[in-house]
């Protein structure tokens, strides 16, 4: 193994590589950065390019220790969802992408062109040639450089998003998910800033992005499952993938939360507030809040309680406002509310089985597989319905 440092998106980080280890395969697997693409690793295709020094490299060609001292940047630099960067604009406007693996390279590549105002009009295709995109069909794409180049004469504006803490994952390659996860959620917990520093816990306002409602009924009556519930740090094991680390006073607490689902890989370190429990109601209300290595982000106004239930037992009811941004937003809108309420009704299992046998099980993660079955399932069942009706 070979120590590293380099600074990729301004940010710089040090991390233990196998000297034949890509750059690609540390940015997407060590640093999360999977932004860049990998399609044909040979210099081809262009789906990986990345700015080394400032200038548009392949990065699958490029071993990670001939990186060592460079400035990295990569496309999740350029802009962010609110606050996108002039080309990334262009590209949306005239369709520039159809499945978008070919994009990071577009646009990183046309940034390197682009930079300095001195693009060469009548060589624009022969210069964008570089990248290959299989959907486009390239006019949508060529007229969003050709209009950048024409409204920024005297080159680009920097990239918009550098600077976010990034967190390196992992020492062995490949590594294995478990371990990336363990030794990501350690460092999580061992760098403040990576968590509560990073987020904020301020009470959402405005329109959520979606809003969920689960109730689950169980058989132990509501005191029972009220001492339960209002133990955050406990009842916080039974979310799946959610695992607190740290407990900063306060009734606010450090940790991370995991969801996997199919090929979506999300980890957001942050971190929980309760704010309050209201004893008579038999109510929490916490506002958690977390940032993906990658930029995306969650906020969540959370309201647990247990109901009473008629003719005995509880009605473990947990209401959900959820506010989404950057990478988490494009998790869309309504899997993000089927991803919540399967946790959701996960959980009120988990408190029945909890309150059954007297034990909190261990944090428990989602898993995507069953969890992807269930969200088809469930989807089938209503398109069923539908059909019915
Ligand atoms: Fe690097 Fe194709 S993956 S050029
Ligand atoms: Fe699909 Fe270019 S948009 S490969």
């Amino acid at each position: 193994m070979t120590e590293v440092t380099l600074t990729v998106n301004g940010t710089e980080v040090t991390l233990d590589v196998e000297p034949r280890l890509t750059l690609v395969d540390a940015l997407r697997h060590r640093l999360g950065l999977t932004g860049s693409h990998v399609g044909c690793e040979h210099g081809v295709c262009g789906a990986c390019t990345v700015l080394v020094d400032g200038a548009a490299a392949r990065s699958c060609l490029m071993f990670c220790v001939q990186a060592a001292g460079t400035e990295v940047t990569t496309v999740e630099a350029l802009g962010e969802v609110d606050d996108l960067h002039p080309l990334q604009e262009a590209f949306r406007r005239h369709h520039g992408l159809q499945c978008g693996f070919c994009t990071p390279g577009f646009l990183m590549s046309s940034y390197d062109l682009l930079r300095d105002g001195s693009v060469d009009e009548a060589h624009l295709r022969e210069e964008l040639s570089g990248v290959l995109c299989r959907c486009t069909g390239y006019a949508g794409i060529v007229d969003a450089v050709r209009e950048v180049a024409a409204s920024h004469p005297d080159g680009l504006p920097d990239p918009k998003a550098l600077g976010r803490p990034i967190l390196v994952r992992g020492g062995g390659v490949p590594a294995g998910e478990a371990a990336a996860l363990e030794q990501s959620a350690e460092r999580a917990a061992a760098t403040p800033s990576a968590g509560v520093g990073a987020v904020d816990l301020a009470v959402p306002d405005g329109e959520p992005n979606e809003t969920v409602d689960v109730v689950t009924e169980i058989d132990a009556p509501p005191e029972e499952t009220w001492e339960l519930v209002q133990d955050f740090p406990k009842m916080s094991r039974l979310l799946p993938g959610v695992d607190l680390s740290r407990e900063l006073g306060d009734d606010r607490y450090e940790g991370e939360a995991r969801i996997h689902l199919g090929p979506m890989r999300l980890t957001f370190a942050g971190a929980a507030q309760v704010l309050k429990r209201d004893t008579s109601a038999r109510s929490l209300r916490a506002i958690a809040a977390g940032r993906d290595i990658s930029g995306g982000g969650v906020r969540a106004d959370l309201l647990i309680s247990a109901e009473p239930r008629d003719g005995g037992g509880t009605r473990v009811r947990a209401q959900a406002k959820l506010y989404l941004s950057g990478r988490a937003a494009q998790f869309g809108r309504s899997l993000a509310g089927d991803v919540s309420r399967q946790l959701f009704a996960q959980f009120g299992q988990g408190v029945e089985q909890a309150l059954k046998t007297g034990e909190v099980a261990e944090p428990t993660q989602l898993r995507g597989g069953a969890l992807a079955w269930s969200l088809v399932r469930a989807r089938l069942a209503s398109l069923v319905r539908r059909i019915r009706s």
